[in-house]
């Protein structure tokens, strides 16, 4: 690799899962990793294999499919992690081994209750036995940013030295502000006599806003030539820094970075989306690179001087993103064979024949009641059809509602838990109040609704099939589901079965930070 390349880590499905609501299966993940592979991310962070059963079986999944980048696994800094994450990766064309262990005052006495030296003795140990399971690892020092930094180079130093070749300096609570975070990082390197033995690497996360930035900063001041981020900025809190915006703004300004990044950028939007309509986490409009407006001009003035000159306005453009997949790609007559390619194209892998010929016959009654199907309203699709291949315990039969001005909107709902057909209804403030009261007089959850938000797949048109997000919340777990339906009614209605699926999916995961 040459010393002008920034290497894109992508932990979308590490750190980005741990948001809140945002878990995905297994199928999600690999669908997803996919989309990196084609983004041509140089490494995707698949997961902490350790963390359950269910990541583990994420890893190993994608660490045998995944082909052109680097897959790697989460570890703590002990052996059990490390010889489940390189079980995971056995698979894998390349894989490397992310192991980390706090070393800020703070998480060392409160949290870990260790001296330094046990860090010390302990991150030392991990490095050594990861070396012998493979030659490409990662060391992360846990709230670096807010370590002491004699300590942290002299932790940094003794791992380089056992074999880590990656050193990731995260700033862990988003304390940062980018010249101090830069300078911290170019200092610690000076410090350190063996750092031209390692990539330096920037982990930032964006508690004040500034995670792209620290990132940047990092990379500008610091010298760091590894950039960790996930794709919408998704993360704990206030989430990671957002991989679109730091890869374009180095794109965009090369000049002044004089850096190369292998990112394909019109797989930007494409991995954007699939994101958003896989955790339910909606981007905003004005988000940069990849919000609805991020593109659009609104005034006068601005509209007049780019039909002149693009430039004067646009210093990307938007198809250069991937903002052009926003077009009809099938309708009505188009046959199974355009379907199938079409689910190619987006590197939707469906296993066998029987699950095409099902996504098939939902695309035709799709398009029965929507004359132009877009890329976005295949994936949603494609979506519904995985979870119905994963065999979850509810789905959605049949949905009746009335509603009339002056009356009590009612509802009248069919749904199968495992095998058996339920029949309910109720009354509500409103037919999605009325559908899901319908459910819960069955099911019973308990569960509280944190959020409940509608959106159209496709812009521009009511015409569009509406996605509703439901964030459910029981016994300390919080949930996203999402369902996609012209009639936003019944897309309410696939939206809460889905959450009462992932809430029933009980699997007990390790915080990665805990
Ligand atoms: O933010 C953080 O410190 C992390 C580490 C586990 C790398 O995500
Ligand atoms: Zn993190």
């Amino acid at each position: 690799m040459s010393t002008s390349q920034l290497i894109i880590f992508d932990t979308t499905l590490r750190d980005g899962e741990q948001s809140p609501g945002a878990s995905m299966t297994k199928d999600e993940k690999l669908r997803i990793a996919r989309q990196l592979e084609r983004l041509k991310v140089d490494v995707i962070e698949a997961g902490f294999a350790a963390a359950s059963q269910g990541d583990f079986e994420a890893v190993r999944a994608i660490a045998d499919t995944i082909r052109e980048s680097t897959v790697c696994s989460l570890a703590r800094a002990n052996d059990r992690d490390i010889s489940r994450a390189a079980e995971a990766l056995k698979g894998a064309a390349r894989s490397r081994i992310h192991t980390f262990i706090a070393t800020s005052e703070l998480h060392m006495e409160k949290k870990l209750r260790m001296t330094r030296e046990q860090v010390l003795e302990q991150a030392i140990q991990a490095v050594r036995f990861a070396r012998n399971l493979t030659d490409d690892i990662e060391f992360s020092p846990e709230d670096g940013y807010r370590s002491d930094p004699v300590f942290l180079a002299q932790v940094v130093e003794a791992v380089i030295r056992e074999g880590a070749r990656t050193i990731n300096i995260p700033d862990t609570v988003g304390y940062a502000i980018p010249e101090l975070y830069g300078n911290f990082i170019r200092e610690l390197r000076e410090r350190v006599p063996n750092s031209d033995q390692a990539i330096w690497s920037v982990h930032c996360h964006n508690d004040l806003g500034m995670a792209v930035a620290n990132s940047l900063a990092g990379v500008k001041i610091g010298g760091a030539r590894q950039v960790e981020c996930t794709i919408n900025g998704l993360g704990e809190r206030a989430g990671n820094c957002s991989l679109e915006e730091v890869v374009m703004a180095v794109k965009t300004r090369r000049d002044y970075f004089g850096l190369d990044v292998r990112v394909d950028p019109s797989q930007i939007v494409p991995a954007s989306r699939m994101v958003s309509q896989t955790t339910g986490f909606v981007v905003q409009p004005n988000k940069a690179v990849v919000g609805a407006n991020a593109f659009a001009h609104a005034s006068g003035i601005h509209q007049d001087g780019v039909l002149k000159a693009r430039d004067t306005y646009e210093i990307m453009r938007a198809e250069d993103v991937g903002w052009s997949a926003n077009k009809i790609v099938l309708g009505k007559l188009s046959g199974r064979n355009a379907f199938k390619q079409r689910l190619q194209e987006l590197g939707v892998q469906l296993g066998s024949e029987a699950e095409i010929n099902a996504a098939f016959q939902r695309f035709k009654d799709l398009a029965d009641r929507k004359a132009e199907i877009f890329d976005e309203d295949i994936l949603a699709l494609v979506m519904d059809e995985s979870a119905a291949h994963e065999q979850e315990r509810y789905r959605l039969v049949a949905l009746a509602q009335r509603s009339e001005t002056g009356e009590r909107p009612h509802a009248q709902v069919v749904f199968s838990d495992a095998d058996q057909e339920v029949r309910t209804e109720s009354e509500g403030n409103g037919p999605v109040d009325a559908v899901l009261r319908a459910i819960e007089t069955k099911v019973q959850s308990g569960a509280e609704l944190l959020l409940y938000s509608v959106n159209a797949i496709t812009s521009g048109s009511t015409e569009s099939q509406g996605e509703v997000t439901v964030r459910l919340q029981h016994a300390g777990r919080v949930v996203n589901g999402v369902g996609a339906d012209p009639d936003i009614v019944v897309a309410s209605a696939k939206a809460y079965l889905s959450a009462l699926n992932k809430l029933q999916s009980r699997t007990e995961r390790v915080a990665a930070q805990g």
